[in-house]
């Protein structure tokens, strides 16, 4: 008697459960709940909380320059830029209004679908290239190498059709600014490095109306570009980077090693592609033959020399592997 009566139970729950998930499986509401899921175990375990440096105080060379708790993405809920990272971040570029940016990061995510909610995409754990745009990849045979990384990260105009065998042939992040911009294959994020205001203006333009065609210089109008992977750095990022890092060696950090600074955040192993000189002393970029193409090394807005030595300090650290 007793048995039958548990048995029934045990029925009637398997039975609940049943109907459940089949509620579960065709309601509306399944995705998200499972998407809430998802970002939930996102945040609490999966998130890189790999470099770390609780109870490390400033003896330790990379706890005194690492800042866990900065944020690296621009979103709506933090666009309220502090007044001292935005005085800062204004002057890189002589811009004068700072105005009205909370409205502009506002519209800007109304018409990218809201990038926010995904600003956890990047964050999963995983082991990540960074590639740089160094002639020394010439001739490197890194290609599968790089491949092999769960995510490979790019910057400004890097080709790779052609440099396959050098430089890999996937990329998930590309990291770029209004004039180094380029047209990306679906898929990947485009993360925009906004060094002013009209930075972010013109990503909104180049996806909208294209009337932005002109900064310091020409640049793109349109781009193509997956809109839902789009991924802005936030202002203050840039400036822990120069605060912290770089520590005023230059105006302001190079796309690279933001790159790199982003990826030793983001990422549970990091390797370094293509940064540095070939083995000539040139700066040239790998796709090109120009050896006075380094020219920018001269102009002092980012240190070369310094930015190198962070990466070689880095590598004794063991936060990175530096392929030379
Ligand atoms: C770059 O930094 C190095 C220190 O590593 C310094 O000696 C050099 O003067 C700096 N160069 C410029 C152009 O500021």
């Amino acid at each position: 008697m007793m048995c039958k009566k548990k048995l029934w139970i045990v029925l009637a729950l398997c039975f609940a459960l049943a109907i459940w998930k089949i509620y579960i499986s065709v309601s509306p509401l399944s995705k998200s709940l499972d998407e809430w899921l998802l970002q939930d175990s996102l945040m609490k375990e999966e998130m890189c909380y790999h470099n770390k440096c609780i109870g490390l105080s400033s003896w330790d060379w990379f706890c005194d320059h690492f800042d866990a708790s900065v944020n690296c993405l621009l979103t709506l809920e933090n666009s309220d830029i502090p007044p001292e990272v935005l005085q800062w971040w204004l002057k890189l570029q002589r811009s004068k209004d700072g105005s009205q940016i909370q409205q502009m990061v506002q519209y800007l995510f109304d018409l990218l679908q809201s990038p926010t909610a995904r600003a956890q995409d990047v964050v999963h754990c995983g082991t990540c290239a960074v590639v740089g745009n160094s002639g020394r990849l010439r001739g490197s045979k890194y290609g599968k190498k790089i491949d092999s990384h769960k995510f490979v990260m790019r910057m400004n105009t890097a080709q790779v059709t052609g440099f396959e065998e050098d430089v890999g042939a996937r990329t998930t992040h590309h990291f770029m600014y209004p004039e180094s911009a380029m047209n990306l294959h679906p898929n990947v994020h485009l993360v925009l490095v906004p060094f002013k205001p009209l930075d972010l203006k013109w990503l909104a333009s180049a996806f909208s109306t294209g009337d932005i065609q002109q900064t310091y210089k020409r640049v793109k109008q349109f781009i193509k570009a997956d809109k839902s992977k789009i991924l802005i750095i936030h202002p203050g990022f840039l400036k822990y980077i120069q605060d912290k890092w770089t520590r005023h060696h230059g105006k302001y950090p190079s796309t690279g090693l933001i790159t790199l600074i982003f990826a030793i955040h983001t990422c549970t192993q990091v390797s370094a592609f293509g940064f540095g000189a070939d083995s000539n002393g040139n700066w040239h970029h790998y796709w090109e033959d120009n050896r006075f193409a380094g020219a920018f090394r001269k102009s002092g807005v980012h240190n070369g020399t310094f930015e190198l030595q962070l990466i070689e300090r880095l590598t004794i650290e063991g936060k990175l592997v530096f392929y030379k």
